[in-house]
């Protein structure tokens, strides 16, 4: 299978699809995002260093960031592929990267403002990982998977969403560049339902 980093600003649905991705395909779905929120919520060194970034809306520093994707990369269940979410998100990361994995394809999952302020602030998440919106929970407050109550994370809140799309314009849209200066870059409308969405990427991972 193909090495993919997915692409996309705060909210687009890099999560929801590379989680599809991963099922589909059998491969690790790697969320530096994910892999951040755990240590905050098991209160390691890491996870103290970076809620004071993620809280303000910022990228944690690239050499933190870049240690830990090398090292999750180096795991056996990495060898025959996986998709990258939320990693690379600078110039420099993408760089590091590129010495240590051979990347396939970077899709980039393209929504308009409006889309994205819907997808945030509608976003419910459960601890055990799961990612729900409300336009499609039907009033439920619990997860499906684990049956826990659902939550709104502290990122989304309306101030620091603002920082964090300041932030992606600023450090992580050149990477649309980056990748398609190397040829892999795939642009995919993910403006219809999460199947819809998710139909179009296969056909990318496919071809
Ligand atoms: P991270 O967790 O990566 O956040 P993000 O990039 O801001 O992305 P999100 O998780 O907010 O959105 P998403 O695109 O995955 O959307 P989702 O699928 O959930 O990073 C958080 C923070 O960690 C960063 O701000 C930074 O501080 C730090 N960090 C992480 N990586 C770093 C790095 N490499 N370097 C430095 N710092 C780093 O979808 C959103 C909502 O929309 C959900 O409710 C979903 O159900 C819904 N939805 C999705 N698709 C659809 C659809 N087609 N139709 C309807 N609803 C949909």
């Amino acid at each position: 299978m193909k090495n993919i980093v997915m692409l996309g600003a705060p909210g687009a649905g890099k999560g929801t699809q590379s989680a599809l991705i991963a099922k589909e395909y059998g491969i690790p779905h790697i969320s530096t995002g994910d892999i951040l929120r755990r240590n905050i919520k098991e209160g390691t060194e890491l996870g103290k260093l970076a809620k004071s970034y993620i809280d303000a809306g910022a990228l944690v520093p690239d050499e933190v960031v870049i240690g830990i994707v090398a090292d999750r990369l180096s795991e056996a269940d990495a060898k025959n592929g996986y998709v990258l979410d939320g990693f690379p998100r600078t110039i420099a990361q993408a760089e590091a990267l590129d010495k240590v994995a051979k990347i396939d394809v970077a899709i980039n999952i393209v929504v308009g403002f409006d889309v994205i302020v819907n997808r945030l602030s509608g976003r419910r998440v459960c601890v055990c990982g799961a990612t729900y919106h409300t336009s499609t929970l039907g009033g439920r407050t619990t997860c499906s998977v684990c049956g826990k109550e659902l939550f709104i994370r502290d990122d989304d809140k309306p101030e620091t969403v603002k920082a964090r799309l300041e932030t992606y314009e600023k450090q992580t849209a050149p990477l649309i560049g980056y990748y398609a200066n190397a040829g892999i870059l795939v642009d995919v409308d993910a403006t219809g339902t999460i199947e819809q969405d998710f139909e179009k990427i296969k056909k990318v991972l496919n071809d």
